[in-house]
């Protein structure tokens, strides 16, 4: 049955519903009308096989402990199969709370207290946070920007490597400037780690939010020995309910990634977290699909909009996630007053462009995986702000 595109222009009301985005604006923020384009998720129903099964399940009224089935490893399987091209066998999928908590804890298996981690910035909080946690050492390789394109200054990340550093945290397609890496750019990353010895941390969590005309590579289908973070979440919007995949195809890295949940006491499944991505793999490919080209849409109206009516702004080319990074440097501004700007004066919330590190100064990431009414509202009140 083809994918009515009015659940995208209509979305849903999530207000009073103890909904981060939308709820936590006057805490966020400090004012609460804001247009939210902040926080990652959608502002649309997740597909009806998730809700179908999770409204069967709540039928059934138990909500005691659960484990997994081999129905859920195997909808993974065949949705990295055909999604990705990505060969996998059920032992080298391990499931977690969030990608989050993994990469925590994966960096743990791997480093020592004092080691250091690369990763290209500007890039997404928590890589920062999940090295700090580890007591480890941020090694920030800063990309490379062209115009509205940016890319990995492999040069520079020759040099961390060089000082010794062994595992670099790759964000894959790359939050906040969506690029959605080339094979060849990914080939010589991985020529690269080879050379020293380093080992591969790949959040895949936006791989399945491809814009027309991209396609994503997992890191797994050029470099086997690398540790993969995926999640139906961020595709299907259904990131309260705490479920994603960690992939390791390396027996040996396994065992000790493994090792290190047990020893953090990380345990156990939400159920419903289970049921949804099993049912969104089995089930949620076409509404994937109709959902990519609404935010293309979206994405090609806003870009419109604002090449006519604030060509100043520079806008990083999306070619993966729903999150667009653009360039408010023009203004001249400090950050802060850029926020204020954003808040009071625009009153859009969009996440500030320094929750991304230092490089983010003079930046705002905005969301559009809302109704496009909503964005293309938030980008008229922005050129009414800017004058
Ligand atoms: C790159 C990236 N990784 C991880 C996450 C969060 O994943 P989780 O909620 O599974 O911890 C996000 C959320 O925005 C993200 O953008």
């Amino acid at each position: 049955m083809a994918i009515d595109i009015q659940l995208f222009e209509q979305g849903v009301c999530r207000e009073n519903t103890g909904c981060v985005k939308w709820d936590r604006r006057e805490n966020v923020f400090g004012k609460a009308d804001v247009i939210p384009m902040w926080i990652a998720d959608m502002d649309f129903a997740a597909p009806a096989c998730v809700t179908d099964a999770i409204i069967a399940r709540t039928n059934q009224g138990a909500f005691g402990y659960c484990s997994e089935d081999p129905a859920d490893k195997q909808a993974v399987i065949d949705w990295m199969k055909t999604r990705h091209g990505v060969e996998l066998a059920a032992d080298d999928i391990l499931f977690s709370p969030g990608v989050i908590d993994s990469m925590v804890t994966a960096i743990g298996a791997l480093g020592a207290e004092g080691d250091s981690i690369a990763m290209f910035t500007p890039v997404y909080g928590p890589f920062y946070g999940s090295t700090k946690k580890n007591n480890m050492v941020i090694k920030g390789c800063p990309m490379i920007q062209d115009g509205s394109r940016w890319s990995m200054d492999l040069n520079a990340l020759e040099e961390i490597f060089k000082e010794g550093t062994k595992l670099l945290l790759l964000c894959n397609p790359h939050n906040p400037v969506g690029r959605i890496w080339t094979r060849d750019e990914l080939e010589a990353l991985v020529k690269l780690t080879r050379k020293y010895g380093v080992t591969i941390i790949s959040d895949e969590i936006h791989a399945d939010l491809e814009m027309p005309g991209y396609k994503n590579t997992s890191i797994l289908n050029i470099d086997p020995d690398a540790i993969v973070f995926i999640s139906a979440t961020k595709t299907f919007n259904l990131a309260a309910l705490k479920h994603s995949s960690v992939l390791i195809k390396n027996e040996e890295i396994r065992e000790k990634v493994k090792a290190e949940f047990a020893r953090r006491g990380n345990g156990g499944i939400n159920m419903f977290g289970r049921l949804a991505q099993t049912a969104a793999y089995q089930g949620g490919a076409e509404w994937l699909d109709a959902l990519l080209e609404y935010i293309a849409g979206t994405r090609d109206a806003a870009v419109e909009f604002l090449k006519k009516e604030l060509p100043k702004v520079q806008v990083a080319e999306l070619q993966g996630t729903y999150l667009m990074w653009l360039d408010f440097r023009y203004l001249g501004m400090e950050h802060e007053e850029l926020k204020k700007l954003m808040i009071e004066k625009a009153s859009v919330g969009f996440s500030s462009g320094t929750d991304f590190g230092e490089l983010g100064q003079g930046f705002m990431r905005m969301n559009i995986a809302t109704p496009r009414k909503n964005v293309m509202q938030a980008l008229k009140q922005l050129k009414e702000a800017l004058g």
